[in-house]
């Protein structure tokens, strides 16, 4: 009797543990069901991940894009390339729907922090299904976000009025390359284009426009060295391989500074000329002097040149220094 008791207590304990076991394995699905699997559903108008990423409208997303020069050091005359920091910005347009149950839902959930009625703040890495521009640069050599482990990427989802944004900013360094001509070297003007398009998407279902006019907005502590730099950008096209993408671009034209080649070049050069005329000096007869004088002020000038060749690459045209 007292047996039959126990199993009857131990079967409804088991019982009442299956259930409980039951209903957590409904809600575990339900928290599983997170906001990184609503944001597969949650695509700019013209995509939908479900279908795969598909064309439906006659209308191209606008991406603007803004750009925020952070650094721009490393100007390497010898590979010829140069090293920009950057931030990136993009936003775009989201159908405002998905945008407000979206932000409902996170604000009910607790979802990370950064959440209020209007706005959400997402670390990007943490959104794996959502559609991000997969924007890139054309003419780099080394792409590479600055810091490895924190994270230095984020996405704000914004609703302000009866429009829905997504933005989406990045911090990003990149060795880019320029193709440099050094004929008037060292009065030479470098104008090297950093541009920015999409990786996959042509011009009928991405475009990218610049959120504001006139140059972008730089570092206000940035110093070049050697350099003065005039930043402007715009807008363009870029045919390649049967497709046409949509392309930003930034100009960086580099001037050099003449005042460091005044120092290092031109005042030494000009002094060990005037030494050499020393030897009009020295009479007829001291032909081993003026001979010594001679071959020093050549010695000298020619290790003067080749500091100039160190600072540029091999090349193969007479450039304006070597007729100075
Ligand atoms: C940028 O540079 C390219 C090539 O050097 C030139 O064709 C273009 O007009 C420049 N654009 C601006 C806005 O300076
Ligand atoms: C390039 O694209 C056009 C239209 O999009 C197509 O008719 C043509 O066959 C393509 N050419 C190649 C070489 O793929």
């Amino acid at each position: 009797m007292l047996l039959n008791i126990q199993i009857i207590l131990a079967a409804s304990f088991i019982l009442r543990y299956i259930q409980i076991a039951a209903t957590c394995m409904e809600d575990c699905k339900d928290n599983s069901k997170s906001i990184h699997q609503k944001l597969i559903n949650f695509n700019p108008p013209p995509f939908s991940t479900s279908e795969g990423l598909s064309y439906k409208k006659q209308i191209p997303l606008a991406v603007y894009t803004e750009i925020y020069l952070e650094d721009l050091n490393s100007f390497r005359p010898v590979t010829m390339d140069f090293r920009l920091d950057f931030f990136l910005k993009h936003h775009w347009s989201v159908p405002r729907n998905t945008c407000l149950i979206l932000l409902d839902e996170a604000r009910e959930k607790h979802f990370g922090g950064g959440i209020t009625s209007k706005s959400m703040i997402i670390k990007a890495k943490e959104v794996k299904h959502m559609w991000l521009p997969d924007t890139y640069i054309g003419n780099s050599k080394v792409v590479e976000t600055p810091a490895k482990d924190s994270s230095t990427s984020f996405i704000i989802i914004r609703s302000v009025g009866q429009q829905c944004t997504v933005e989406y900013t990045l911090r990003l360094a990149a060795i880019v390359s320029c193709q440099m001509d050094f004929k008037h070297y060292p009065v030479d003007i470098q104008v090297c284009p950093f541009n920015l398009r999409s990786f996959s998407y042509p011009k009928e279902m991405v475009i990218y426009v610049w959120d504001q006019e006139g140059p972008p907005p730089i570092n206000p502590e940035m110093r070049m060295l050697r350099h003065r730099v005039a930043i402007s950008k715009g807008k363009s096209e870029i045919h390649m391989l049967n497709m046409t993408y949509s392309m930003l671009y930034v100009n960086l034209t580099f001037e050099r500074d003449l005042a460091h080649h005044l120092i290092q070049v031109f005042t030494p050069s000009a002094l060990i000329v005037m030494l050499s005329w020393l030897s009009f000096w020295l009479g007829a007869d001291a032909t081993a002097g003026r001979i010594t004088l001679c071959v020093t002020s050549l010695l000298a000038l020619i290790t003067q040149f080749s500091s100039i060749r160190r600072d540029l690459p091999p090349l193969s045209y007479i450039h304006a220094s070597h007729l100075s």
